[in-house]
């Protein structure tokens, strides 16, 4: 029931950004240049819903909310979603479609080149969100996979600080808090190592592994 009423909360919560983008739109809300604005708004939710993927883990084991993990996949997928209109945005309104301007950019801008790159690597991460793909892979090889989580929300960070010409406060605190979701994974994963260097563990199961 709580999954349930979470998981209709998240899911119109995230198209709250969307709406009012489409809203401005229609409405000429958007300003003097509506590109820069909707790759500012889509980039934001890009990395802000990385960054609450990465939260569950945590909260989840801080609160002993142990559903909390049913709406991971929900959050991972719309920061695909965002990341997706963010990319649309820039090779549709910013490059029309030109792929070798695109790739020309890609490659001469250090900061576009961390954005596609961060980009990339949540594709595979969409792709095997289902419980077909954690089934294929086997859970243990689902994680490894997943952990690109980590890397794509490094590149997101560098990508927004490389972008910032002058005032950098906002994307460092993107950068904190990813700092301290990156943080309580290596205390875990020490504290974990300690405990099965004393007493050895039994291997996790798929579904441990995955959290499903
Ligand atoms: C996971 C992938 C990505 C994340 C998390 C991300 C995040 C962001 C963020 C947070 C911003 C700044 C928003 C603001 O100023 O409030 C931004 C801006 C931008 N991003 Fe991305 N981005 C990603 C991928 C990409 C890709 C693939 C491209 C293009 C190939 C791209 C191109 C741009 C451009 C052109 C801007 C605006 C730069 C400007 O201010 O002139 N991004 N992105």
């Amino acid at each position: 029931m709580k999954l349930r009423f979470a998981k209709i909360a998240i899911f119109l919560a995230a198209l709250i950004p969307l709406g009012r983008l489409s809203w401005k739109a229609l409405h000429d809300g958007l300003g003097a240049n509506p590109i820069e604005v909707i790759t500012h708004s889509t980039g934001d939710w890009t990395l802000i819903l990385i960054l609450a993927t990465l939260a569950i883990t945590p909260l989840r084991r801080i609160t002993k909310q142990y559903w909390l993990i049913g709406v991971r996949r929900m959050i991972g997928l719309f920061a695909f979603f965002y990341g997706v209109l963010h990319f649309t945005t820039y090779i549709w309104l910013d490059k029309f479609f030109d792929l070798h301007e695109m790739f020309k950019d890609v490659a001469k801008r250090p900061f576009i080149t961390i954005g596609f790159s961060a980009f990339v690597l949540l594709i595979p991460l969409a792709v095997t969100s289902t419980a077909g793909w954690i089934r294929r892979l086997g859970g243990k090889n689902w994680q490894r996979l997943h952990r690109l989580i980590y890397a794509t929300g490094i590149l997101g960070v560098i990508h927004y600080i490389w972008l910032v010409k002058a005032d950098r406060r906002k994307p460092m605190e993107y950068a904190g808090v990813l700092g301290v979701l990156l943080l309580y994974r290596v205390v875990m994963w020490a504290v974990e190592k300690r405990k099965s260097v004393a007493v050895p563990v039994r291997p996790r199961t798929s579904a441990e592994a995955t959290g499903a």
